[in-house]
């Protein structure tokens, strides 16, 4: 199956040509189906997978880790950085090159951008990103795509609004990377303040991404195909008033949804605050839910295509 990417580290968005990730889809496919029969293969049968996370996670260790384990491959762990050898000051690359000995590919978690290429660069065997303080998510970002997929069919020319904090935000950095392997219009809904960085926006425009920038969400629901929210992350703010001013700027509720009349598909990475109310839940376009189910499969296609198994 996927070739090109056997052995490689998964460490940024832009690293895919859509052929690269149109593979991993296929396989994500190919294993929810094996998953709904009860017929997943014992691919990792005698390999380890070292997750090392320096930051908080439920979804993506566990994800990660379940992975592993319905391959029937094992799982070794830090999971805080209090724990481990970073606690007496171990550099990162000293980490990556002692777990290589252990592992046949690591998955790192840690708050300092480029903390995952500073791993890939010492370790010996595959490195994972799952997130990178406020860089890249890439994972998160293959299993959005994977459910937009399911979800709408192919995202070629729809629209997606992301909406919330798009300055600090590593899943809608690695996202609008892989979108724009597709011709398709991007909505940015985000406060004053959290915009998505200028760079970034520049470079999607010169691959003939169509962007709107607007602080008018009725406005984003209304035209969207899809509406990516997330967090306004009070953890990457030096000054917490700048984050109590902020938070609570773009809430999807029932009422709104309603009001917009249309039905949109509503996505988050989750965990969310109060961006998205819980009666939004009902509604048969929210997706936040199916999309953490559709994490695993497209996690067990990464493991295993980086690992040279498939
Ligand atoms: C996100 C993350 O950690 O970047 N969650 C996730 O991995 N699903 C989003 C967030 O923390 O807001």
């Amino acid at each position: 199956m996927s070739q090109h990417l056997r052995g490689q580290h998964i460490l940024h968005g832009n690293q895919f040509s859509r052929e690269d990730l149109e593979q991993i889809l296929a396989l994500a496919r190919d294993f929810e189906t094996k998953f709904e029969k009860n017929e997943i293969p014992p691919l990792m049968k005698g390999k380890i997978l070292a997750a090392l996370f320096f930051e908080p996670s439920t979804r993506t260790r566990l994800s990660f880790e379940a992975a592993m384990h319905r391959l029937e491959g094992a799982v070794v762990s830090v999971a805080s950085a209090e724990t481990s050898s970073a606690a007496k000051g171990e550099t990162l690359g000293d980490t990556a090159r002692t777990v290589s000995q252990y592992a046949d590919v690591i998955v790192i978690r840690h708050p300092k951008i480029g903390s995952a290429q500073e791993a890939a660069e010492a370790a010996s065997v595959p490195v994972i990103n799952a997130g990178d303080g406020a860089g890249q998510h890439p994972t998160q970002a293959i299993l959005d795509v994977y459910t937009i997929q399911k979800e709408v069919g192919s995202p070629e020319r729809i629209t997606v609004s992301l909406v919330g904090d798009l300055k600090f935000g590593r899943t809608v950095h690695a996202l609008v990377e892989l979108l724009s392997l597709y011709p398709m219009n991007l909505i940015f809904v985000s406060p004053q303040g959290l915009e998505m960085p200028r760079e970034t926006t520049e470079n999607l425009k010169k691959k003939g991404i169509q962007i709107t920038e607007t602080d008018d969400l009725r406005d984003a629901l209304g035209s969207s195909d899809v509406v990516y929210v997330t967090r306004i992350q009070k953890e990457r703010f030096s000054d917490l008033s700048d984050y109590q001013r902020i938070k609570g700027t773009y809430v999807i509720s029932d009422k709104l949804l309603r009001e917009t009349k249309r039905e949109p598909i509503i996505m988050h990475p989750l965990p969310r605050v109060d961006e998205i109310t819980t009666d939004v839940d009902a509604h048969p376009g929210a997706a936040y839910f199916r999309q953490v189910r559709n994490g695993i499969f497209v996690r067990m296609a990464l493991l295993a295509t980086v690992t040279g198994v498939v």
